[in-house]
């Protein structure tokens, strides 16, 4: 067998794991989620999810995966071809997530240059200006291709040259750009409320669609229920903390979702601007953020839009790894064809995906194809798909091999071994599958129910015909 690829350096591991997960989840759609699902309520909810559930189930990944040296679906089959499907749902959420995510990718790039382009002059015209460019029917695309294309190359390039490089560049300048605005945001008049919005939970906000749209944020941003995590944890070193490392990465991911928010909700109330405001949120507050300063502004908000750019990327190179890893490992592809094909998919998804936000192209029982690419793994294939994964670990697996992957033999001190496998064994699948199921049954009123319940026949009919997989 051929040897596995390695990361370069621990360092290169944490942050092409922590590029991973921080991306648009965090930036993009943590504030509108947040600001969509009434604030505080589903910020707490959110957070009790990222400790509890998603902590575990990123720890339980990167052991299936390094125990396993195999990606997703290479790493379930091994154990049991009964469950090629779990591993195969997990390529088919990143199919999903690839079909709309350089959307959006492509709409952060396109902003870069928007900003040196007169953007911030006429602030009063900064929304419309969002509104507008979305739904054009050509613009938006070449930016996506392009963003595209930049995966396709990182890609390409292999694991350890090209995700470690394009992961240790411009994520501390993400962070260190947030921190301005919020200083920023947090200085204008007015904006407290938007603090009390975010941190102070309003508990009769909190119904089922809110606790389904919190779990699925969760897995979202972290990266999980999906096998990312499984085949980055493939490429990692047997004497790596698995532990410290999962902490570590859900610890940054959770700090730059807040620091988001702490950045887009003083301003945005104190520009009297609707929480609810959607998918716009950052493309409108931040620009309108940095219209009055001058160059000075300028230069931030140019240098805002690439560094969400680049965070978008690490994040995505992520996704289409996971799409590649399985081509090469259970298609024997080479890696140059497996990319080609996974992007020649990708591209169409896009296309589509974007024009559907103009009104254009299929819909699928109601919806547009961004919204049904969105939806289907946001609130239903990655919650599944990491019920799939903790049932595996628990109940697959053994509880001995589990104890000596995570505390590589007894050398790692992990003293909630036993807390986590209890989570990992009754809880966690038993919490997912009620949120799962009561987000389903309220999505009838909002008439999103019977895409939920298309997302679930998918996994049924994958699950059927598993061994053939
Ligand atoms: N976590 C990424 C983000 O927040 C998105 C992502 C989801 C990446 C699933 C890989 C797997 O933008």
């Amino acid at each position: 067998m051929k040897k596995r690829e390695k990361w370069g350096s621990k360092i290169g591991f944490i942050m092409a794991a922590a590029g991973s997960a921080v991306g648009l989840g965090n930036i993009w759609k943590f504030p509108y989620t947040a600001g969509e699902n009434g604030g505080g309520a589903f910020v707490l909810i959110y957070l009790i999810f990222v400790a509890l559930i998603g902590f575990s189930v990123m720890l339980a990944e990167f052991a299936v995966g390094r125990r396993k040296n195999l990606a997703a679906v290479g790493a379930y089959k091994s154990v049991d071809k009964r469950w090629t499907f779990a591993g195969v749902l997990g390529v088919l959420s990143g199919l999903l997530i690839m079909g709309f995510y350089p959307v959006v990718g492509g709409w952060a790039l396109a902003y870069i240059f928007k900003v040196f382009n007169g953007l911030l002059s006429s602030p009063d015209q900064i929304g419309d200006v969002f509104s507008s460019f979305i739904v054009n029917p050509t613009q938006p695309l070449i930016w996506m291709g392009i963003y595209l294309l930049l995966n396709v190359v990182i890609v390409s390039r292999g694991v350890s040259s090209g995700i470690e490089k394009a992961g240790k560049i411009l994520m501390p300048l993400l962070f260190l750009i947030l921190i301005v605005i919020t200083i920023k945001g947090l200085t204008l008049k007015g904006a407290f409320a938007g603090v009390a919005f975010l941190f102070k939970p309003d508990f009769s906000k909190i119904t089922a669609k809110v606790l389904l749209s919190a779990l699925g944020q969760a897995f979202f941003s972290l990266s999980l229920g999906m096998g990312c995590m499984i085949t980055y944890g493939s490429y990692l070193d047997k004497k790596e903390n698995l532990v410290s490392n999962a902490g570590l990465v859900t610890a940054m991911d959770t700090g730059v979702a807040l620091l988001a928010g702490l950045a887009m909700f003083p301003a945005m109330f104190a520009f009297n601007m609707e929480p609810a405001a959607g998918p716009g949120l950052v493309f409108v507050v931040v620009p309108q953020l940095f219209a009055d300063m001058g160059s000075v502004g300028l230069i931030f908000a140019g240098l805002f839009f690439l560094a969400l750019t680049v965070a978008a990327l690490t994040s995505s190179v992520s996704l289409l790894e996971v799409v590649v890893a399985y081509f090469m490992d259970e298609r024997n592809m080479s890696r140059i064809k497996a990319v080609t094909v996974s992007a020649s998919i990708m591209i169409i998804m896009c296309v589509l995906a974007s024009l559907s936000l103009g009104g254009i192209g299929p819909k699928i029982l109601g919806k547009g194809l961004f919204d049904v690419f969105d939806l289907l793994t946001d609130k239903i294939f990655l919650a599944i798909g990491g019920l799939l994964l903790a049932v595996f670990a628990g109940w697959k697996l053994d509880k001995e091999e589990l104890r000596n992957e995570v505390t590589n033999g007894g050398a790692v001190k992990f003293g909630l071994f036993g807390f986590w496998y209890a989570l990992i064994k009754y809880i966690i699948p038993f919490t997912i599958a009620i949120v799962a199921a009561s987000g389903i049954y309220s999505g009838f009123q909002s008439g999103v129910g019977g895409l939920m319940l298309l997302g679930v026949g998918i996994i049924i009919v994958l699950g059927v015909f598993s061994k053939k997989l």
